[in-house]
């Protein structure tokens, strides 16, 4: 059954694409956290095994929280690797498990590549679409990365 929440079909058709395109950025995000979280290697092995450890959780409940609105709004979120492959915004090179610092400043970036299209999709969101839940959800979800890049970047110079 369609949600009857006074936000017209074609605009919720518009929310679920950005939604679903952020949901294959998270997922990508993910991955590329645990990843380094397996095969980090240096000094602080524990230390930064243990901070990726929390940084893949965090986006796990991301990552879900994004899935379950599309379905609020009435869509199907992707749910296939294919899917999350062919939408995401973020690229995936070769890791450098030598360096700390390359595998903190590849993990930042991305950080920061979500929040600058966050950015703008929370204001299409709310004047565009007229979805102001959806605007209020992506900004909590933004603050959420501005303080997972912070941390991120607490460790570069
Ligand atoms: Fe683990």
């Amino acid at each position: 059954m369609k949600p009857n929440i006074g936000i017209s079909d074609k605009n919720l058709q518009a929310v679920a694409n950005i939604l679903n395109t952020l949901l294959a950025d998270e997922f990508t995000l993910y991955v590329k956290t645990r990843n380094a979280h397996w095969n980090v290697t240096g000094d602080n092995f524990h230390e930064l095994h243990k901070f990726f450890e929390e940084q893949y959780e965090q986006l796990d409940e991301i990552m879900d929280e994004v899935a379950e609105r599309v379905r609020m709004l009435g869509h199907f979120s992707i749910g296939s690797l294919n899917d999350i492959v062919k939408n995401t915004r973020l690229t995936e090179n070769k890791a450098d498990y030598g360096s700390q610092n390359k595998l903190i400043k590849g993990l930042l970036d991305d950080h920061e590549t979500i929040i600058r299209a966050v950015r703008k999709d929370i204001d299409k969101v709310a004047s565009d679409y007229k979805d102001a839940g959806s605007s209020d959800f992506l900004t909590g979800l933004m603050e959420s990365h501005e303080k997972m890049a912070w941390m991120l970047r607490s460790y570069l110079n």
